[in-house]
C-alpha cells in the first residue's frame, strides 16, 4: 500500500475498544460516553480484518483502544494474531497500555510472541497520577511493569509532558526509567476531543522547552534508532538508556508517515490528525469474501493526506480534531 506522497503503509493500529478503566484528564472527560456495545466489531471481525491489512503488506501491528487489556476475550485475539508473527507474515505485535492489567496478562503477551509494550505513565508521584488518570492506582501499574519486566517484554514508558503537573519530574522519571532498562519518549500533549473542564493551553508543553531543560541535567545524544513510530531518539550518557521525543506540535513529523488507524467500529483514519476516514465495516460485514474490504483500503490509502494541522493556542479555541485519542488510538 503506497499513498500518493509515496509512503508505504505497512504499520497499522489497531484501537480494540474506546473505554478504558482511567479517566485520563488530557484524554478524556470524566463523564464519557462511550460507543454503543452493537456498533463494536467483534474479535473475529476485527481479526478478519487485521488478516485483510496483513495481506495487503501490514507488518507492524499494535493494539490500542482506550486500554486494550480491558475488552473482552481479548486473549482470543491476540493469540490469533500471534500465528501471523510465527508464519513470519507479521514483523511485530505490540500493545499500548496503561498498565492496569498487566499483571493478570504479561506472561500471556510474551507467549504469544508480543516482544515490547508501551505503558503509559505520566508521572511516580502516586497522588499525582491519581490527579491525571482520575480513576488509576499507580501500584497496580507498578506491579504490572514488574510482572512485564519479569515476563522478558521490552517495556517502553509513554509520557505525555503536563505544564505545571509532571513538569519538574520528568528529570527524575529519566533516570528511573535508564535505571529500570526501559526506553522513555516523552509526548506533546495534542488537541484531540473534548476534555471537559480542561484546556489544552494549560496543559500544552512544548518539547523543546523540555528537552532544553533536560540537557542541563543528561548529555543527550542523537541516535538512529526507530521503532516505525514517530519518536526522535536520543542517548541519555548518564543513564544509558535511550529518550525519545514525539513532537507533533513543534516539529511535525508525518513526512515519513508509515501508518493508518482502524477503530473498534471498523473506521480506518489514514491520519491521526485528520477527519477523514472510511468505512471498513459495512464492506466486512456486506460480503463474506474480502474483495470488498480490500477495495475500500486501498481507495481510503490513495487519500491519505500530507498531514496533521494540530495547533493549540488562544486564538484556536476549538478542537481541531472532534475525537479522543481513546477512539482512534495512539
Ligand atoms: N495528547 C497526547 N497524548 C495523548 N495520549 C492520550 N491522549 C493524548 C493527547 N490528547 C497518550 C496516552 C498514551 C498514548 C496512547 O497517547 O498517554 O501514552
Ligand atoms: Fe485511558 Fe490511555 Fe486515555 Fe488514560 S490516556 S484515559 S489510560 S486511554
Amino acid at each position: 500500500m503506497i499513498d500518493p506522497f509515496g509512503r508505504t503503509v505497512s504499520y497499522l493500529r489497531v484501537s480494540v475498544t474506546d473505554r478504558c478503566d482511567f479517566r485520563c484528564t488530557y484524554c478524556m472527560s470524566e463523564n464519557m460516553t462511550f460507543l454503543p456495545k452493537k456498533d463494536l466489531l467483534t474479535l473475529e471481525e476485527l481479526e478478519r480484518l487485521c488478516n485483510v491489512f496483513i495481506n495487503q503488506g501490514v507488518k507492524k501491528l499494535r493494539l490500542t483502544g482506550g486500554e486494550p487489556l480491558v475488552r473482552k476475550n481479548i486473549m482470543n485475539l491476540i493469540a490469533s494474531l500471534s500465528k501471523h508473527l510465527v508464519a513470519g507474515r507479521l514483523e511485530e505485535l505490540t500493545l499500548t497500555t496503561n498498565g492496569s492489567q498487566l499483571s493478570k496478562y504479561a506472561y500471556q503477551l510474551a507467549d504469544h510472541g508480543v516482544k515490547r509494550l508501551n505503558v503509559s505513565i505520566d508521572t511516580l508521584d502516586p497522588h499525582k497520577f491519581k490527579k491525571i488518570t482520575r480513576w488509576g492506582d499507580l501500584g497496580q501499574v507498578l506491579d504490572g511493569l514488574n510482572a512485564a519486566n519479569s515476563a522478558g517484554l521490552d517495556i517502553k514508558i509513554n509520557t505525555v509532558a503536563l505544564k505545571g503537573t509532571n513538569e519538574e519530574e520528568l528529570k527524575d522519571m529519566v533516570n528511573w526509567a535508564g535505571s529500570k532498562g526501559y526506553d522513555m519518549t516523552i509526548i506533546e500533549v495534542m488537541p484531540m476531543g473534548d476534555i471537559g473542564s480542561e484546556t489544552r493551553i494549560d496543559q500544552y508543553l512544548p518539547l523543546t522547552n523540555v528537552r532544553n531543560n533536560l540537557a542541563e541535567h543528561f548529555t543527550l545524544e542523537d541516535i538512529e534508532y526507530k521503532t516505525g513510530g514517530p519518536a526522535r531518539y536520543t542517548r541519555v550518557k548518564e543513564t544509558g538508556g535511550r529518550l525519545g521525543f514525539i513532537t507533533p506540535l513543534t516539529h511535525n513529523f508525518c513526512e515519513s508517515c508509515n501508518r493508518v488507524r482502524v477503530t473498534c467500529t471498523g473506521t480506518l483514519y489514514m491520519c491521526l490528525g485528520q477527519e477523514d476516514a472510511a468505512d471498513l465495516r459495512a464492506p466486512l460485514r456486506d460480503s463474506e469474501g474480502d474483495e470488498a474490504v480490500t477495495a475500500a483500503i486501498h481507495e481510503a490509502i490513495a487519500r491519505k493526506p500530507k498531514g496533521h494541522d494540530f495547533i493549540i493556542d488562544r486564538n484556536t479555541p476549538v478542537e481541531p480534531v472532534n475525537r479522543h485519542m481513546s477512539v482512534t488510538g495512539g
